[in-house]
């Protein structure tokens, strides 16, 4: 239903309202992350089945000689990674870099100001000389202002398979603003998460602890305190799903039974049937094929290729066409 009277306060709000009386409902992903979805997080980075972390972790162990060459430029040039996080695979190549001489700095970009201190503080005590400067603020408002008075080589990391988050739509549209703050010799260095076995992909959003569950449902509980709602979140099955044709995972919470839900806030009741689903997440695998696809699209271009030794994972150079 909907109630033509709601002054929406905040995007969250306006996007819950929408998505949960559309049919089909869903629900954002980016809405998870909040101090207790953060730290579940850090929680599912830690799981042996959440392979995608140690992937990429060995990937600039392995390669950070290669890595390095690549960034290094003799005028010095800018480290700057969109959603830094707690930096754990960074600091392997900050160490590096340092180690080597090279004269950069490391500019890590952050909605919160809280998960930038914290990196600050851990640069500055396991590698006290590296330059770091801290930019708060969305993706490319930071981005934006940095191109305009940067004039020396930009390298633009985004780890994690963040992109993932993304439908190929949306992808292209975020790669191609990249390449528009990009000059001829600047790098994007960025992390996608690679098709394999069906089976291993479930493992990694599907753990027995329950976890990926209490992230996935961390939502449901945001929604309860800020929107001062009554979701009854056992009454919810996390289910994963994974298309190796399209290659996409994707998260639900699926009604256990015929039940209501008030949410104050926004003064709508929401109806589930029993076993409707909300969509909460999807988690994009990729290819080579899909990867020149999305650079071509956005008028980059692939210049070198990293991967683990089972080739789960892989991070991609791209320049501007
Ligand atoms: C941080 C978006 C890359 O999709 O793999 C982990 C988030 N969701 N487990 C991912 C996540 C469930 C993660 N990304």
């Amino acid at each position: 239903m909907t109630n033509t009277n709601i002054t929406y306060i905040t995007t969250f709000e306006k996007e819950v309202a929408e998505g949960l009386t559309a049919f089909p409902k869903s629900l954002s992903s980016k809405y998870i992350y909040d101090k207790k979805g953060d730290a579940l997080f850090q929680q599912i980075m830690a799981m042996p089945s959440y392979y995608l972390t140690d992937c990429e972790f060995s990937i600039f162990e392995e390669h950070r000689e290669a890595i390095s060459d690549a960034f290094s430029h003799p005028e010095g040039f800018d480290l700057i990674e969109l959603g830094a996080g707690d930096g754990k695979k960074t600091k392997i190549l900050l160490k590096h870099l340092y180690k080597r001489g090279d004269n950069f700095t490391y500019l890590p970009i952050d909605i919160s100001q809280n998960v930038l201190d914290g990196l600050k503080k851990s640069v500055q005590k396991e590698i006290p000389g590296v330059a770091i400067q801290p930019q708060q603020g969305m993706y490319f408002e930071v981005l934006d202002s940095l191109a305009q008075y940067n004039s020396r080589k930009k390298v633009i990391m985004v780890l994690g398979s963040n992109i993932g988050n993304l439908l190929h739509p949306k992808a292209i549209e975020f790669l191609t603003h990249i390449k528009e703050v990009m000059s001829a010799s600047d790098l994007l260095f960025m992390g996608f998460d690679q098709k394999k076995n069906p089976q291993t992909i479930l493992d990694a959003y599907n753990d027995p602890e329950g976890i990926t569950e209490a992230f996935n449902k961390n939502l449901l509980h945001r929604i309860n305190t800020e929107m001062d709602a009554n979701f009854d979140a056992d009454s919810f099955k996390h289910w994963e799903t994974y298309d190796p044709e399209t290659g996409t995972a994707k998260s639900y919470l699926v009604s256990t039974k015929e039940q209501d839900v008030t949410i104050n806030k926004l003064g709508v009741d929401i109806h589930f049937a029993a076993w409707e689903s909300i969509h909460t997440e999807i988690s994009q695998k990729y290819d080579d094929t899909i990867v020149e696809w999305l650079a071509a699209e956005s008028d980059l271009e692939i210049v070198n290729q990293f991967t683990d030794n089972k080739g789960y994972y892989k991070n991609y150079l791209f320049k501007k066409k």
